[in-house]
């Protein structure tokens, strides 16, 4: 089947009014991602080699979001919502070129798994000219219904064309369905819209195949891949099933999980076995993570890469461009953003370290800030390799603290400091006998002279 050449046609002009939203539905994120860019991923992994996508509704804003997630996908304009046919002839230009099969699917449908669409296509390889993804919902009404007779697929009837025996049907129609290329717009262009919401219905195609003598067959998908989102209820659910899936993914692939249903994951998040994530973890984009890591409870992590053996939180926050090599430790209440964390050097208390390098086995006392902005611009703090900053340290950005250079605790460092050097950077102490005990008795005969002179 791999030499089979398939288009995806993406149906996505439905305006979503339910999601109530400025935003087009379909570029609502699951797992950080629009559930339009999981229809394609699915779509590429069970081997599409174009993709059309057909938008309406905030066309400007879909082309610009598409351009992200599928450079390569050409978009079509359905100008006005006529049927779910009519918008698969949207893109007849893209069909037209000729592919072997054409794979039409829904840019609401997010959790649709490749296996079911290759299965599909694997119909088609076999002969047949139709193949619709079927499945079995808890709660039939409102899906078309699969019609059989003899055990051959017939009919596709939408709800509102049902009769009362077709309305018991508990088959239903996924909304997915693979055509042969070479008959695609033949059986497209005969559809009409004599039916009761008077749309061009892309279902019709499966009744004027088998009238022409052609194949179609059904194939089995689970409900969770079928589940369209109207709502953000259903977002939110959709959500729930994709993280439960990455989860044990996550867990069978070696990585321990402490209580999974806490640990969020992003669609590109990368974690290696023998890592060990405590509950109430979030990964954003772009989180890589090597083996042996240990991510402790309450850590919100994104766009970060985490070396083997590294150990983060509780309560760590690190942010895009956050960088820990081999072994670093970043403990609670720190944030590290676009910084380096080398080797064996820790960060472990109510620190912040932004656009700074913290060299190999250097160790950045509690409280430690690095004053990387002025109000206009970002400035770099380097600190060298086995550097000691003391505690409540300030770091005024751009600084260099040199290699095994020491940071007296409560400085703030304004100018560089050279390899081994010994830095203070405030004021003397000075302390004064007898002095608390005087100021506490004159405190206290003042407020009580004033409470006199109120009574
Ligand atoms: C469709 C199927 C139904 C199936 C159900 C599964 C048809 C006729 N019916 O019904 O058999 O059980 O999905 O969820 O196909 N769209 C456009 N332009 C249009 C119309 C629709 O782009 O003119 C898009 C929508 O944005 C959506 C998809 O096509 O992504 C499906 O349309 P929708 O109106 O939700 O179809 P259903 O009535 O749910
Ligand atoms: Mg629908």
């Amino acid at each position: 089947m791999s030499q089979r050449s398939c288009l995806s046609v993406i149906l996505a002009a439905g305006e979503g009014t339910r999601m109530k939203s400025a935003i087009p539905k379909v570029l609502h994120a699951i797992a950080g991602l629009p559930m339009v860019a999981h229809v394609v991923k699915a779509a590429e992994a069970a081997g599409a080699t174009g993709l059309a996508l057909v938008i309406g509704h905030g066309a400007d804003e879909m082309r610009k979001a598409v351009q992200k997630f599928a450079p390569k996908a050409e978009t079509f304009v359905q100008e006005k919502r006529l049927g779910t046919a009519h918008a698969v002839l949207a893109a007849r230009e893209a069909i037209a070129k000729g592919y072997d099969d054409i794979l039409v699917m829904f840019g609401d449908t997010p959790l649709i798994d490749a296996a079911a669409l290759a299965a599909a296509r694997q119909k088609l390889a076999e002969g047949a000219a139709v193949a619709v993804i079927g499945f079995r919902p808890p709660n039939p009404t409102g899906y078309g219904r699969l019609i059989e007779k003899g055990g051959r697929l017939v009919a596709i009837r939408e709800e509102k064309d049902c009769s009362e025996a077709e309305k018991k049907i508990g088959f239903c129609n996924a909304g997915m369905i693979a055509v042969a290329g070479n008959q695609a717009l033949r059986l497209l262009d005969k559809v009409g819209n004599n039916n009761a919401k008077g749309e061009f219905y892309l279902t019709d195609i499966v009744e004027l195949a088998g009238a022409d003598g052609l194949d179609v067959v059904a194939t089995e998908a689970s409900f969770e891949s079928a589940l369209g989102i109207n709502n953000r209820a259903e977002l939110a659910e959709a959500e729930g099933i994709w993280q439960t899936r990455r989860r044990r993914e996550a867990m069978l692939a070696g990585v321990t999980l402490i209580a999974p249903e806490t640990v969020y994951f992003s669609h590109d998040t990368e974690i290696g076995a023998d890592t060990i994530v405590e509950p109430n973890v979030w990964f954003g984009p772009g989180v890589k993570i090597a083996s042996g890591a240990k991510i402790h409870a309450f850590s919100h992590i994104e766009g970060a890469t985490i070396a083997s053996n590294c150990d983060v939180g509780p309560f760590a926050r690190l942010r895009p461009g956050a960088d820990l090599r081999q072994k670093a430790k970043v403990g609670n209440f720190c944030e590290v953003k676009q910084a380096t964390i080398e080797e064996g050097a820790k960060v472990n208390h109510l620190t912040y370290i932004g656009d700074a390098r913290v060299g190999a086995g250097a160790n950045i006392g509690a409280g430690t800030i690095t004053c990387n902005y002025d109000g206009f611009s970002k400035f770099f703090t380097d600190i060298g390799e086995g550097a000691f900053v003391g505690s409540n340290s300030a770091l005024v950005a751009p600084v260099t603290i040199g290699k095994g250079g020491y940071i007296a605790s409560g400085s703030v460092i304004t100018e560089s400091v050279p390899d081994d050097a010994l830095a203070f950077g405030r004021a003397r102490q000075k302390t004064l006998p007898r002095k608390g005990k005087e100021l506490r008795e004159r405190f206290a005969s003042a407020a009580a002279a004033k409470k006199r002179a109120a009574e």
